[in-house]
């Protein structure tokens, strides 16, 4: 046989065999789009460390869910910013809080969207911890109490899903008894079961004011070094009655994406943060990348890795984009 006995590139030779061999197709209908809504009725407040990404009131954050909807995004992971904090984050169960009433304004509007609520305590709490304080430390089993009642305060309002951020242990079984016990077997629990202790969040907290006054998050979100941690905190979300697993933030950690898909059996979310986000708006504005290109690539690294669905800012762009594309 004369050299080079395999040409890869006729693989690649025409735009119509390279659309037949294309091992991953993204769809809009595996975005989620996040929203800030904030409590009052102000105009939209824009978050400077994430060029195009507001902070709500409840009727411009309808209107951007109906936009999504239009535009093919089947949910929306809402998060509540609001001024009244206390010591314990008490505003993140009060029924008449912005998100449920985000939550009762979409279900009225945009009723084929699924709503997906950020269930955690650190936008609320005057600390900025995701959990009670005990003596400076976040007392965990204490905080699934009060993560339980946010996650009823949301099912009550006509969520879909709860999303627990806060990674204190058992709280994810916690919640899913509470839901159950009080009639909302129906509502699924989205567990950001693998979350990191990451540099990446701090455009988010700037958006959501939800940085620790003091102290940090290592305490209960991951070591960026650990792989096989990872698989222990999917597993046993899994096991507590997870419907679906996160892996959060992505592009740093596809490694991760890929082998929890590997390891358990149910939809694996990515969620492309804030930090991400901001890098490759900051690079596209400053004319150093090609905006849409270096989104779609990411995502679909997101999604070759393994993501089954991918939360992620980009969502209303990315959507219009991989529209023009089918
Ligand atoms: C709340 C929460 C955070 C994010 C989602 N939920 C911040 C944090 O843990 O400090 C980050 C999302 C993003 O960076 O886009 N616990």
């Amino acid at each position: 046989m004369s050299f080079p006995s395999q040409r890869p590139r006729r693989l690649r030779g025409t735009d119509a065999v390279r659309s037949m061999i294309c091992e991953t197709r993204l769809s809009r209908e595996q975005l989620v789009l996040p929203l800030f809504v904030k409590q009052g009725r102000a105009a939209p407040e824009p978050v400077a460390s994430m060029p195009g990404v507001f902070r709500w009131p409840v009727s411009g954050a309808v209107e951007l869910c109906r936009k999504a909807n239009d535009a093919g995004i089947p949910a929306i992971l809402l998060f509540g910013i609001t001024d009244a904090k206390d010591e314990e984050g008490t505003a993140a169960w009060d029924d008449g809080n912005v998100v449920t009433e985000t939550v009762r304004a979409i279900k009225k509007n945009a009723a084929n969207l699924c709503v997906m609520t950020d269930v955690c305590l650190c936008g609320y709490t005057s600390h900025g911890h995701c959990g009670v304080l005990r003596e400076g430390k976040i007392d965990n089993d204490a905080t699934l109490d009060r993560l339980s009642r946010v996650a009823l305060c949301h099912a009550r309002a006509g969520a879909d899903f709860v999303a627990p951020s806060d990674m204190m242990d058992g709280r994810v079984g916690h919640i899913r008894a509470a839901m159950d016990a009080h009639g909302f077997a129906d509502t699924g629990i989205l567990s950001y079961a693998v979350k990191y202790a990451s540099a990446f969040y701090g455009p988010f907290r700037d958006a959501a004011g939800s940085a620790p006054a003091f102290g940090d998050r290592r305490t209960h979100q991951m070591n960026p070094a650990n792989a096989r941690e990872a698989i222990r905190e999917a597993v046993a979300d899994a096991a507590e009655g997870a419907d679906m697993v996160m892996v959060k933030p992505a592009l740093a950690y596809l490694d991760i994406i890929r082998r929890v898909r590997e390891t358990v059996n149910l939809p694996v979310v990515a969620y492309n943060v804030s930090g991400e986000y901001a890098m490759v708006k900051a690079a596209a504005a400053a004319g150093w990348i090609d905006e849409k290109a270096v989104v779609l690539e990411s995502l679909t690294g997101m999604a070759r890795a393994g993501a089954d669905i991918i939360i992620t800012y980009h969502a209303l762009d990315a959507a219009g984009w991989i529209g023009e594309m089918t």
